[in-house]
């Protein structure tokens, strides 16, 4: 892979700040090069795989060396077994940045990664070999998404969250006009009449998305919409920045007064500037949702896109397998419960209550619908035609992550009227 030299220590810096300080990899790669971005993501997402190809060429385990050593280990691996760089090369830079980044390293970088960089990458039909490896997932939320998913939906799943997820943005005649005259090309997405994918020029697209002339969505959160078009009136996101959702009802053209709330005010700023951008009329709050100020029964769409584990959004935030701890769903339910318990009050007789989350556990959504007073409404049948979707008892439905939709679970229930 060519590229600047500066890509691989930025790479490599940015690697050792989520290593060390447990920082969200997107949020520190917002202005970073293709080649960055492609590192960073591509080391997180195979970082079980390069630690098992690393460990026997190590005297000291892995996770005792410094984070900026261990990070341009993987990082010169990832590049030679995975991105095709010329192994001197890669051995050569990743020497190069430990120089800069961890001096005394770089003679133990130079002797293990001269020894890795001959290892076979473990092939992915390898039955012998833990899945878990082979796709680079822990164990235990393997096991899990087999007891869920089931064998082939899980296989799938593993191998879509090793891929690099597609630009997509919400599909509109100013925003495509935008796009296209910045040089982009746009396709549509294989199943989502909501979004349209970036086929070439995405640096184009991002200036023009940071600009506010489009709106990067992923074709599943878009999905929200077409499970509103036959309610009227008021709706209301409880947790709505940044705005994602709203945005997605707004160009359906949905008959609905449409009201914001998110509980972090520089949230509820940005949710702003976003309907602002797009000449949509705002009203936005500053409200915990769990606790609404405001009159019981009042909307007749409540949408709770909660918080959530993000397990369906690994391809995204790969970083996010490595940190959740079965424990902490726990407490993650605890807030969502809270959440959706306040959502159903302000649910209108004959009204509804769309819950999702970018979540595929179910604790985190059925679980958390049934415990509500409400009646469960079936949801696949409100889903564009191809929509991949596994349908679960409440009527909700999971949708696993694949290579055209990161992970998504959506529940609809209603307030019988009277
Ligand atoms: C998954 S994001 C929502 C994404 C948004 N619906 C969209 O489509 O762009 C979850 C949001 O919940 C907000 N949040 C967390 N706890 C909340 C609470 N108790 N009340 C209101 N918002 C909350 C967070 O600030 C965050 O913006």
């Amino acid at each position: 892979m060519s590229g600047s030299p500066d890509a691989r220590e930025h790479a490599a810096r940015v690697l050792s700040r989520v290593d060390a300080a447990g920082a969200h990899a997107a949020r520190l790669l917002g202005d970073a090069t293709p080649m960055t971005r492609e590192l960073v993501l591509g080391v997180l997402r195979w970082q079980r795989t390069l630690d098992h190809l690393l460990a026997p060429r190590l005297r000291q385990p892995l996770a005792t060396l410094d984070p900026p050593v261990r990070v341009v280990l993987r990082l010169g691996l990832y590049e030679a077994l995975r991105l095709r760089t010329p192994a001197p090369v890669a051995v050569a830079e990743a020497v190069r940045v430990a120089k800069v980044l961890a001096p005394p390293a770089s003679g133990l970088v130079n002797a293990v990664l001269r020894r890795a960089v001959e290892s076979s990458w473990p092939p992915d039909d390898d039955e012998a070999l833990a899945l878990g490896l082979r796709f680079s997932h822990p164990d235990w939320l393997v096991e899990r998404w087999r007891a869920l998913l089931g064998d082939g939906v899980t296989r799938a799943a593993l191998a879509a969250d090793q891929l690099a997820a597609p630009l997509t943005v919400l599909a509109s005649p100013l925003s495509e006009a935008a796009l296209q005259d910045a040089g982009c090309e746009l396709a549509p997405h294989p199943w989502s009449p909501l979004v349209r994918v970036v086929t070439g020029n995405a640096a184009a697209a991002v200036r023009v998305i940071a600009a506010g002339g489009a709106y990067a969505l992923d074709a599943t959160a878009a999905l929200v919409a077409t499970l509103a078009p036959a309610v009227a009136g008021r709706a209301i996101d409880l947790a709505a920045a940044p705005g994602g959702k709203l945005l997605s009802l707004a160009g359906v053209g949905a008959a609905l007064a449409l009201v914001g709330a998110d509980r972090h005010l520089g949230r509820v700023l940005m949710l702003r500037r976003n309907l602002q951008a797009r000449h949509i009329p705002d009203v936005v709050l500053a409200m915990d949702g769990s606790r609404p100020a405001l009159r019981p029964g009042s909307f007749d769409l409540v949408i709770v896109d909660a918080p959530c584990s993000g397990t369906g959004t690994l391809r995204r935030h790969p970083e996010i397998r490595w940190r959740l701890r079965r424990s902490q769903l726990g407490e993650l339910v605890a807030a969502q419960r809270r959440l959706a318990s306040g959502a159903s009050e302000l649910v209108a007789p004959g009204g509804y209550l769309l819950y999702s989350t970018c979540s595929i556990e179910p604790e985190e959504n059925e679980q958390v619908v049934e415990a509500l007073d409400l009646e469960a409404v079936q949801v696949r049948a409100h889903l564009p035609a191809g929509v991949p979707c596994i349908e679960r008892a409440g009527g909700g439905v999971i949708i696993p992550p694949t290579a055209h939709g990161d992970g998504f679970s959506v529940h609809l229930s209603r307030r019988l009227a009277g």
